[in-house]
């Protein structure tokens, strides 16, 4: 079984993070939000990966990824493009697939079993979890246990029941695909794709998951999901230098970091060749490679590569890479994209 990792998109709601590079290489707890699926993939035990590249710098993604080999597996690149719709995506993988394969949306975490889609019976199975705000999903109706209705975004409240970001497919979804009509929002919807299935009278299976999982479309679910890895995976393991600092609690330091008079309380993730001087950084926060934080204090935040913060303390804030930010006050909620100099 092969497994297809969704990397297109438009990432609207993430801009200006988006503006140069896909959402799914935001890095959450030290790693692409990407990596997180491709190894958690990996370690069910399939090698061989599909990515679908879309047209937002599909060029850093091969950089990043490659052949695969440095990841433990072998990855396949498909160009979709433009975004139009998740089906549209999965229909451009229709020559490299064999029966049976595994879509998993590439800005979607989904801490489940794998494995046990190598087995799913019937044309599709799909993963459902209760949710507040049905209309940000696509949703499914359950009858006496089958599932018979899938809506994309609905307006009226016809179920809560959200369909998540894994998916297992035969080649039976091709046929639908090739049927389908762009939805309102103008894309080929998978959630119509797998209506089709059901009025053709195939089998849909369902497991509705329970805990945590997310689809990282936001400022907001980025910090969440960043919690939630740090809080879930972050052993203490420091292999930068320690100089008249207290490290408390798990606090991964990479190799080649320097803290120096400074305060670290974990869960918190310090990345590579990083420089933390003279500063707080607070619980549930990842700094990325090669950043530099001097006089400030930062809290429950991601802060991306190569990124200068001098005398700022920050809340709840999301940095994107080689930014500067700095010159004092208190702020919270600060989203700055790439490349940008900010002096508040
Ligand atoms: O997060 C779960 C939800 O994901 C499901 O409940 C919805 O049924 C499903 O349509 C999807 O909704 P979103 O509006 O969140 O989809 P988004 O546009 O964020 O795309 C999901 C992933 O697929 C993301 O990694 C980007 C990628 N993508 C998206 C489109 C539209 C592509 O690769 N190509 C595309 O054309």
């Amino acid at each position: 079984m092969e497994a297809v990792i969704l990397h297109g998109g438009q990432g609207t709601r993430l801009r200006p993070l988006t503006h140069t590079g896909p959402k799914q290489l935001i890095k959450v707890a030290g790693k692409p939000v990407s990596q997180w699926v491709l190894e958690q993939i990996r370690d069910t035990g399939i090698r061989d990966v599909i990515i679908v590249l879309g047209d937002n710098a599909p060029t850093r993604v091969v950089e990043y990824y490659g052949d695969g080999s440095k990841f433990g597996v072998r990855i396949t690149y498909v160009y979709q493009g433009k975004a139009r719709g998740l089906a549209d995506a999965v229909y451009k993988v229709k020559d490299v697939v064999s029966d049976k394969f595994l879509v998993y949306l590439g800005d979607n975490l989904v801490p489940y079993d794998l494995s046990k889609f190598s087995s799913f019976k019937g044309s599709a199975s799909i993963l459902l979890a209760k949710v507040n705000n049905p209309n940000r999903f696509g949703v499914a109706v359950i009858k006496d246990g089958r599932v018979v209705k899938l809506i994309e975004k609905p307006k009226e409240q016809i179920s809560d029941l959200a369909l998540v970001g894994v998916y297992g497919f035969t080649r039976e979804i091709f046929d639908v695909i090739e049927s389908l009509k762009p939805s309102w929002r103008g894309e080929l919807e998978i959630t119509d794709a797998i209506q089709g299935l059901i009025d053709r009278g195939r089998e849909v299976n369902y497991e509705i998951i329970q805990g945590w999982w997310k689809d990282t479309g936001t400022p907001k679910d980025i910090l969440e999901a960043n919690a939630f890895l740090l809080d879930r995976y972050a052993e203490s393991r420091i292999e930068g230098v320690v100089e008249n600092s207290t490290v408390d609690g798990r606090v991964i330091i990479e190799k080649g970091a320097v803290i120096k008079n400074s305060v670290v309380r974990g869960p918190t993730y310090i990345g590579r060749d990083t420089k933390i001087i003279n500063s707080y950084i607070g619980p549930f926060t990842s700094i990325g490679d090669q950043s530099e934080i001097t006089d400030s204090e930062i809290e429950y935040s991601v802060i991306l590569d190569g990124v200068k913060i001098r005398g700022v303390t920050l809340m709840d804030s999301l940095i994107g890479n080689n930014s500067t930010v700095e010159k004092g006050g208190r702020w919270q909620k600060l989203i700055i994209g790439e490349n940008s100099s900010v002096i508040l």
